[in-house]
């Protein structure tokens, strides 16, 4: 039973989205989706799964036991959030993969897609990695508007462009600011088994400096 939150714990998770169980079941329909796919497109051939952190390591950590492929684990660091609840539309790369992709098929993982823009920064460097495939799976999708904005303006569904949908979603996620199973508010709740939104008004041993009015906004 997820802990009831509501009262006990002013200023931090409040209502619980996606509970433990729910979250193991549809990561384990990812990983069969997943398996199936690549075995199909690759046979014996291994998967370099890429997992953006700090966000997706929980979610990573889970989905790469249920995939029946052979995998290599690398990650990348971005970040755009900083101590805020609003992204600062800069992503930062702190942390490159280590091997190189080049030739590879990559399965980038992520904790949520909120606007996109660390998608798009990614796909870039993908791009320019020389990946032979790259699809992104994310446990988590916000703005779905804006996928759908960019598959209209390329007249298809799935698209080639930065902006494009990942291939496999776990959520169509509420628009609201989210913590728990990696997800963060400045560095808190990551460790929670379960998603929960964050109650407002934040208390202030949690607050982001300079954010004292601003309520939750994005991820
Ligand atoms: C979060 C999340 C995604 C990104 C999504 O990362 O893990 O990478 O934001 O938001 P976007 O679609 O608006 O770009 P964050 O910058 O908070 O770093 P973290 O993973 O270390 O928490």
């Amino acid at each position: 039973m997820e802990p009831d939150t509501r009262e006990a714990n002013p200023g931090g998770p409040a209502g619980v989205v996606y509970t433990r169980d729910e979250l193991a079941r549809r990561v384990e329909e990812l990983g069969r989706e997943i398996s199936a796919f690549y075995r199909r497109k690759l046979g014996d051939e291994s998967v370099v799964v890429l997992g953006v952190l700090k966000g997706s390591f929980v979610f990573l950590a889970d989905l790469v036991r249920a995939l029946d492929l052979r995998v290599q684990i690398e990650f990348i660091v971005a970040s755009s959030y900083g101590d805020s609840t609003v992204t600062s539309g800069v992503v930062e790369l702190l942390y490159e993969p280590a091997a190189s992709l080049e030739g590879r098929h990559v399965l980038l993982v992520e904790d949520i897609v909120d606007t996109g823009t660390t998608l798009e920064r990614l796909h870039v460097l993908l791009a320019e990695s020389g990946a032979r495939s790259v699809e992104v799976c994310a446990l988590l999708l916000k703005e779905v508007e804006a996928f759908e904005e960019e598959a209209r303006r390329e007249g298809s569904e799935a698209t080639d462009g930065p902006l494009r949908r990942p291939r496999w979603v776990g959520f169509d996620a509420p628009d609201e600011f989210l913590v728990g199973y990696g997800l963060d508010y400045s560095e808190n709740f990551r460790h929670l088994p379960y998603i929960a939104t964050l109650k407002e008004p934040v208390s202030p041993d949690v607050r982001a400096p300079g954010s004292e009015q601003a309520p939750p906004e994005g991820q």
